[in-house]
């Protein structure tokens, strides 16, 4: 590892300090380096408050150094006014003569302006430095910004024998079935608390009705997403309590609209998921995390439109029921909790 790529190293470990915090901004970390040693460091912690080269020439007790300094940031500086001033402004006023950044900015705002305008005014800038690792940081941010639509996890848990449920009897309790362990769960809420929504089919809300938050970890509830074309899903529900905003995919305009439960008009007769990504992107969702059923899974698979999959197997087996979905199985890493397995698989392009 070179000088440059240990400098950005640190950068993406500060950013990382933002996690879940940032949207709608990307997390993004920033070192300031003078003969050797590191002067200053900062990062972005929430949207609207100083971004993280503010934080790290703040951070810098003796400022006559910057003049002599280098600059590193992990993802370009900002080239325009949103709710903070320019950081490019920031480093020429401040007469850093050296910038290092570790990924070009995909945000249409700003995408190459802000390295334009460093170059313009006299600073020597290096552009590309560990540029994977900066991208992976921000796969959300980027996603939202270069394909119009959300980062998309699916997730699901199944028997040993390939089933997400068994089979239903009409008098069975609104509840789900419990595959995966305590751990498994509470690490499924963890998941969320770091996605913006979170969505399910109108099957899995009518067989479990389903709270769809973070009761069982402390972060922020996900934007409740369900799908209701025929308006099966029973008011007294638990994603119509109001306590989070939901936003329901509808074929009909919708009465019950309340401030935090919005409803969406789709047209269902074409396929729905690029239609659903349209809507969720004008919303301003960077990721989303698809928890079922089948059906509902299923169909972000065949749409090819889903960027990585989480998948449990427990211990307990079902003989039949609701099958769990296909998909392929390459680009994964395995791990367990308890007797948990857990499958990722990435969706590489
Ligand atoms: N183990 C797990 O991880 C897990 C997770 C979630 C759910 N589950 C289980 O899965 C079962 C439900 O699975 P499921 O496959 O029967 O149902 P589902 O996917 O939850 O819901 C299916 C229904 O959602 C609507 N829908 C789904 N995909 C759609 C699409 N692309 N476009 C438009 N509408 C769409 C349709 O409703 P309409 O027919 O009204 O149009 C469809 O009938 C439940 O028993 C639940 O317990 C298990």
């Amino acid at each position: 590892m070179n000088t440059h790529e240990k400098y950005i190293k640190r950068c993406i470990e500060l950013a990382q300090n933002g996690f879940g915090t940032t949207y709608p901004n990307p997390m993004v970390g920033s070192v300031i380096v003078h003969d050797g040693k590191i002067i200053g460091e900062g990062w972005h912690k929430k949207a609207g408050e100083p971004h993280a080269e503010v934080n790290a020439v703040q951070s810098v007790k003796d400022k006559s150094l910057l003049k002599k300094a280098t600059i590193y940031v992990s993802l370009e500086p900002c080239s325009h006014f949103g709710k903070t001033p320019p950081c490019c402004d920031l480093i020429i006023a401040n007469q850093i003569p050296n910038v290092v950044v570790g990924t070009v900015d995909p945000n249409e705002k700003v995408a190459g302006r802000g390295i334009k305008k460093l170059i313009e005014n006299g600073a020597n800038v290096t552009v590309g430095i560990l540029e994977d690792e900066c991208n992976e940081l921000n796969k959300r941010f980027f996603t939202f910004h270069q394909k119009k639509r959300p980062y998309i996890i699916l997730k699901w848990a199944e028997s040993q024998d390939g089933f997400l449920a068994p089979e239903k009897s009409i008098n069975q309790e609104r509840k789900p079935v419990w595959i995966t362990n305590q751990y498994s769960r509470q690490l499924v809420h963890k998941w969320r608390s770091e996605e913006q929504a979170i969505l399910v089919g109108t099957q899995t809300v009518v067989d479990d009705n389903p709270k769809l938050n973070t009761r069982d970890w402390s972060g922020n509830n996900p934007v409740r997403v369900v799908l209701d074309q025929n308006n099966r899903i029973s008011k007294d529900s638990f994603i119509f309590d109001d306590s989070v905003k939901t936003i329901v995919f509808s074929k009909s305009e919708n009465s019950n609209a309340t401030e935090n439960t919005i409803f969406e008009k789709i047209d269902f007769n074409k396929n729905t998921i690029p239609q659903i990504l349209y809507v969720l992107y004008q919303h301003q969702i960077q990721s989303i995390i698809i928890e079922g059923g089948r059906q509902t899974l299923q169909s972000f698979v065949d749409s090819d439109l889903w960027d990585e999959a989480r998948i449990f197997t427990g211990t307990n087996a079902f003989e039949n029921g609701v099958k769990a979905p296909l998909i392929q199985k390459k680009n994964i890493f395995k791990t367990t909790i308890q007797n948990d397995e857990l499958l990722y698989i990435r969706n590489n392009d």
